[in-house]
């Protein structure tokens, strides 16, 4: 063989000894690509080979084309079973890294609870439905003749400003957030006959400032019973039933004399403490006894005004605060922690924690 042959057959050994040495210790794919762009790509090392020959005399250019043409092979041919090993390797390796694992418990999703408000709404009127009392919704916008005229208080009349007002607008007739949930009383025993037996739930706002125990927004529980000889000891005693359910067997309820236009005699009910039993404590401000709210029985002008004959039928009405309530039974000492959004806060009524 002539030189140049001699030295391109050394050329193509040296190049085979190394590229075979190179593909045993490919580990990864991408190594496995890096190997054949360098040894059999376009700008690899045997095209370069098979550029070269061009330069040897014409007699050498055959045997010098097969020699490099079968180390081209012979790597084509060995690198096909090495790229395919890493290639399935590289595969694997992905799946084990995306693989699911189902044994693996799911994530808990974050899941609220109702607001204490709602609890204790809901609470409410269970144990109302208990004694045949219906649930009712009204308005939160009103008109100052159910908020006011109807419950026997004409717009001259000076127990208006005892409900500080949010008056909405004036076009004909005021048009006011309504300071309690009372206006239900006539709206509803416009539409019915007696027997009335209904409580009403809801949203009511005052002009107020804000203190530990003043909202300008809170939440009022109203209860109506219309009937023939419906009389005190009725209110007494579902009020009482009312106590004994919310906050334990062994309450008491006392009334005292007290003023609202839309019921006469009128009171102011109270239970005795069920945190101190009555002694005295931090919660009932050591008189041991919690005020909820204010009730009577209703003064026949609102009975008149809405097509009932009082000298046939007979009624009481009371209204509380939500919001009293819960803090009586929790020991809450300040009403604005309800609209605080404080997680903290809401977190000790949720039956289901986060
Ligand atoms: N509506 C009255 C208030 O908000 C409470 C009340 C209701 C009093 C029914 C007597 C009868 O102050």
């Amino acid at each position: 063989m002539p030189e140049a042959t001699h030295g391109l057959s050394a050329d193509i050994d040296r190049l085979r000894t190394e590229a075979i040495e190179k593909l045993a210790a490919l580990t990864t794919a991408s190594n496995a690509a890096e190997w054949e762009k360098h040894y059999l790509g376009g700008k690899g090392a045997v095209t370069a080979l098979l550029r070269g020959l061009g330069k040897l005399p014409a007699d050498e250019r055959p045997a010098a084309g097969r020699a490099t043409q079968a180390l081209r092979d012979e790597l084509t041919g060995a690198f096909a079973p090495v790229k395919d090993r890493l290639d399935a390797e590289a595969l694997q390796q992905e799946l084990a890294g995306d693989a699911i694992d189902v044994t693996l418990p799911g994530r808990v999703p974050a899941i609220g609870a109702a607001h204490p408000i709602a609890q204790m709404t809901d609470e409410v009127i269970e144990i109302f439905a208990l004694m045949g009392f219906q649930a009712v919704f009204g308005p939160e916008v009103e008109t100052g003749r159910y908020n006011f005229d109807l419950l026997n208080i004409p717009s001259d009349h000076p127990a208006r400003d005892v409900w500080d007002t949010i008056i909405v607008d004036t076009p004909n007739e005021e048009i006011v957030l309504r300071t309690h949930t009372s206006p239900m009383q006539a709206r509803t025993m416009e539409k019915i006959e007696p027997p009335v037996r209904v409580i009403v739930p809801g949203k009511t706002f005052r002009y107020e400032a804000q203190d530990a125990s003043h909202e300008w927004q809170f939440t009022q529980l109203e209860g109506l019973a219309v009937d023939k000889h419906i009389t005190m000891a009725d209110l007494k005693g579902v009020l009482q039933e009312l106590a004994r359910q919310l906050f334990g067997p062994e309450r008491k309820v006392r009334f005292r004399c007290d003023f609202f236009p839309f019921v006469e005699p009128g009171v102011d009910f109270s239970v005795d403490c069920s945190v101190c039993n009555g002694k005295g404590c931090r919660v009932c401000k050591y008189t041991g006894w919690l005020e909820m709210g204010g009730a009577g029985m209703v003064h026949p002008n609102v009975l008149r005004g809405v097509g009932y004959d009082p000298d046939v039928y007979s009624g009481f009405a009371f209204g509380l605060g939500i919001e009293r309530l819960i803090m009586m039974k929790y020991g809450v000492d300040d009403i604005r922690a309800f609209a605080s959004n404080d997680i903290r806060f809401l977190r000790r009524f949720a039956s289901v924690t986060i």
